[in-house]
């Protein structure tokens, strides 16, 4: 064999042209041909990139600026290491929490993520059953293509999360709606107080097909609101939580809390509870990865309420590394959408079943029996 002749087979083998079939013998090119091929949540992810247009895609993957906040969210909980210990019966473990209360199968949330109609035909109604199946508590976005009330009626309304809005008449419309429905729980999202600049979705909508309709989805949790509705308000301040306070009998946590002085005045201002997130990277494109950020957060609240963390869980060990920094729970957003594109209801319940089963692997292997013990003796940096 000539070696132009050598070089271009070598080329060929690694061409993605050939990867599927390779696949099936090299688990290092993998590329499922469906879920019930997929084994973890990057499988997950490439099925949802060949099934999904390209910018409904982006629409999940996307982060602001040049990404770097999605991109450190990943690396910080990869810099975390394990220290497992020997010897401990670990023949049955109990991965339960208690938010508020309330026991939990797990200590995976479903993030809240709105427009889920973009990802599959199913939309939020997919993932709460799922969720419900699954035994995942799920936070329901203001933003959800279906009203919480629909999504509440596929066997558990979960916790709703809600965006400053400039008409709080509207905020207390929708509390309101969302206590209707069952909810005990109100997220106030606070690391909005401007777009996010995706790039990504500019580029998309910029150079679309103008011969082709835009597609319009509905957004469950306006229509039946008869007044301005309005999505965002750069105004809004601490002194603003005793309104919402006076206006809802749920509990209030706030999602968004990166900094210590935040995690202070979280407690002064009597919230009930905080997530430890940068919206995926969504927002400020130059944040710390959340894994970073939990310890000082945590120092603060953790006893006091309940602390939750989300940004770039994509492993059962990442879930177990969170709780180890001190977090009472993480939620998850991408990884579902992943598997919703994938396969609708049951691609959810497969990414939550990878994740939990990952989870558990990860708690077995470190001597803890009860996710409640996992401390920070178990994780190093
Ligand atoms: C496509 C998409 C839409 C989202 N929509 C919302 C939303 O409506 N409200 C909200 O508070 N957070 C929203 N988020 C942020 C998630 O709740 C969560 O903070 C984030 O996805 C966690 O990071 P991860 O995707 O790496 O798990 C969204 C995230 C994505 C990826």
């Amino acid at each position: 064999m000539t070696d132009s002749r050598r070089e271009f087979l070598k080329w060929l083998a690694a061409s993605p042209l050939l990867v599927s079939s390779a696949s099936l013998a090299r688990p290092e090119y993998a590329q499922p041909a469906n879920i019930k091929q997929a084994l973890n949540i990057a499988h997950l992810q490439q099925l949802a990139e060949a099934k999904l247009d390209l910018d409904d895609y982006h629409f999940i993957v996307g982060g602001s600026d040049d990404m770097a906040t999605t991109a450190e969210n990943i690396s910080a909980l990869k810099r975390v290491k394990i220290r497992p210990r020997r010897l401990v019966d670990v023949s049955q473990i109990d991965t339960s929490v208690v938010l508020f209360g309330k026991r939990y199968a797990s200590p995976i949330i479903l993030a809240p993520v709105g427009n889920q109609l973009r990802v599959n035909s199913g939309g939020e109604l997919a993932t709460a059953r799922a969720a419900v199946d699954k035994q995942h508590l799920m936070i329901s976005s203001m933003m959800s293509n279906y009203s919480i009330g629909e999504i509440a009626e596929q066997g558990a309304p979960g916790w709703f999360q809600l965006y400053p809005s400039p008409n709080r008449e509207f905020m207390a419309y929708l509390m309101a709606s969302a206590e209707l429905a069952g909810c005990d729980t109100v997220v106030l999202t606070v690391d909005g107080p401007t777009r996010g600049n995706h790039e990504a979705e500019r580029w998309f909508r910029q150079n679309r097909d103008r011969s082709l309709p835009v597609a319009r989805t509905r957004l469950g949790n306006f229509e039946a609101y008869s007044g301005r509705a309005g999505i965002g308000d750069p105004s809004m301040t601490w002194d603003d939580l005793s309104w919402l306070r006076g206006n809802t009998s749920m509990n209030l946590v706030l999602k968004g809390i990166v900094t210590a002085e935040d995690a202070r005045l979280c407690r002064k201002a009597g919230v009930d509870g905080v997530i430890v997130s940068n919206h995926g990277g969504r927002q400020e494109g130059n944040g710390r990865g959340t894994m970073d950020v939990l310890p000082e957060v945590a120092d603060v609240l953790s006893g006091k309420m309940p602390v939750l963390m989300d940004g770039g869980i994509r492993r059962g060990a990442d879930v177990f590394k969170a709780l180890a920094a001190g977090a009472d729970a993480v939620c998850v957003g991408r990884p579902y959408l992943f598997g919703l594109a994938a396969g609708g209801q049951d691609g959810v319940e497969l990414s939550l079943n990878i994740l939990q089963t990952e989870f558990e692997r990860t708690q077995i292997y470190a001597g803890i029996p009860e996710s409640q013990g996992i401390s920070v003796e178990s994780i190093w940096r």
